[in-house]
C-alpha cells in the first residue's frame, strides 16, 4: 500500500500521517510507503514504513504530473488556500483550490491505474440559502469563493469517478476544532482560538455573537473518518461521490460553557468579545444543521461531546502553559 498525502504539511495532513503511522495498514494491506507533499516541505513522521517528504505546488501541472506518476494506491488531496484567505485573495484561491484540484484530477486521469482519491471538501460548499437541514444531496449553493472552488472540485470528482479515472470520495469536513498551534487564515479559525488560547493561558477574541451555531468535529474523529473513507468499497458510496462527514451542531455559548466546565471560570475569562462583520458574514453563510446519512451508512463515527473534544486537546495537543 502506497499512500500520498497532498497538503501533508497542514494540520489535518500531519494528524492523518501520524494516524497512518500508528495503524501501519490501510485497506487491509500493510503500508509500504507514505509520501507527504506540500508547498512548504512537510515535517516527517516516525513510522514502521518509509516516509518521504516533497515540496509540491499543485498549481504547477508539471510538478503534479511528476508526483502523481508514482504508483499510489491511495491519494489524499487536502491542500487548500483556506476560507478567509481565498475570500481576500481571489486569484490565490482559484490557483490552488480550482486549478490545483484540476491538475491533480488530470494527472490521475493520464496515469496508469485508478487510485482511490480522497478529496477534502467543506461544509462551506453549502449555504443557509436552501432548506435546512442540509442533506448529502442538497444542492451546493456556496456564498464564498472558497466554497465555490470546493464545490467545483466535488462535481469534477464525481465525473472523474464515473469515467473510471479515479475511485473518488469527496468528503465535506465540518470545522475541525480544536486546531493546535497558531490561528490560521480560515474564517473558522476563532472557533479553535477561543478554546486553545485560554487553555494555554493566553487571551482570545471571539468575533461573532455567542449564539452563533457551528457544525464541528474533533481532529481525532475527522482523521479516523478520513481513514475509513479510504477503506470503504467505492461501489458502496454509489454514483454521488461527495457527502458530509459527521459533525455536531453547537453554539459559541455552549462551547464556552464546556470550556468553563472543563477548565474553570478564570480560563473562560480570557475570552474577549468584539464582533468582526467580515468574519461574521462568512460564518453566518455556513450551514450548521446537516444530516449525514451516507456517512452513517458507511460506518463513520462522530464525537460524543464538546467537553470530550476539549479534554482530547488537553491530552494530545496543548503546549505547556508558561509560568
Ligand atoms: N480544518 C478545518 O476545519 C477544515 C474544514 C473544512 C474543510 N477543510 C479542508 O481540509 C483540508 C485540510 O485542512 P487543514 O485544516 O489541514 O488546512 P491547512 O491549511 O492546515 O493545510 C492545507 C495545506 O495545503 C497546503 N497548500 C496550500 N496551497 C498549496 C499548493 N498550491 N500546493 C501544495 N500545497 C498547498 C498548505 O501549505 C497547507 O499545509 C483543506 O482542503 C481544507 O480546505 C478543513
Amino acid at each position: 500500500m502506497r499512500i500520498l498525502i497532498i497538503g501533508g504539511g497542514g494540520f489535518v495532513g500531519q494528524k492523518l500521517a501520524h494516524a497512518l503511522a500508528a495503524r501501519g495498514s490501510l485497506r487491509e494491506q500493510p503500508v509500504a510507503h507514505l509520501a507527504l507533499a506540500d508547498i512548504v516541505e512537510p515535517d516527517t513522521v516516525e513510522a514502521g514504513f518509509s516516509v518521504t517528504t516533497h515540496i509540491l505546488d499543485i498549481a504547477e501541472r508539471g510538478q503534479v504530473d511528476a508526483i502523481i506518476a508514482g504508483d499510489w494506491d491511495v491519494i489524499y488531496h487536502l491542500a487548500a488556500v483556506v476560507s478567509a484567505q481565498a475570500e481576500a485573495d481571489f486569484v490565490a484561491g482559484m490557483r490552488t483550490n480550482f486549478f490545483g484540484t484540476f491538475n491533480i484530477l488530470e494527472a490521475c486521469r493520464t496515469r496508469i491505474g485508478t487510485p482511490v482519491l480522497v478529496y477534502a471538501s467543506s461544509v462551506a460548499s453549502f449555504s443557509t440559502d436552501v432548506p435546512q437541514p442540509i442533506q448529502d444531496w442538497t444542492a451546493t449553493t456556496p456564498q464564498t469563493s472558497y466554497g465555490t472552488q470546493k464545490a467545483i472540485g466535488e462535481l469534477l470528482l464525481n465525473d472523474y469517478s464515473r469515467r473510471g479515472f479515479i475511485d473518488g470520495r469527496g468528503v465535506r469536513l465540518p470545522t475541525v476544532v480544536v486546531r493546535p498551534g497558531k490561528p490560521n487564515a480560515a474564517a473558522s479559525s476563532f472557533f479553535s482560538s477561543i478554546i486553545r488560547e485560554p487553555l494555554q493561558g493566553e487571551p482570545a477574541m471571539c468575533p461573532v455573537d455567542v449564539e452563533q451555531e457551528v457544525w464541528l468535529a474533533s481532529p481525532r474523529v475527522t482523521v479516523e473518518n478520513l481513514v475509513r473513507v479510504a477503506e470503504v468499497d467505492g461501489d458502496a458510496i454509489g454514483p454521488m461521490r461527495n457527502f458530509s462527514l459527521p459533525g455536531m451542531t453547537t453554539t459559541v455559548k455552549a462551547m464556552l460553557a464546556a470550556l468553563e466546565a472543563v477548565a474553570g471560570e478564570n480560563v473562560v475569562g480570557l475570552v474577549d468579545h468584539e464582533r468582526n462583520p467580515t468574519i461574521e458574514k462568512i460564518v453566518q453563510g455556513w450551514s450548521s444543521q446537516l444530516v449525514t446519512d451516507k456517512a452513517d451508512e458507511l460506518g463513520l463515527i462522530r464525537d460524543e461531546s464538546f467537553e470530550r473534544i476539549i479534554e482530547e486537546f488537553i491530552a494530545n495537543d496543548m503546549k505547556p502553559v508558561e509560568t
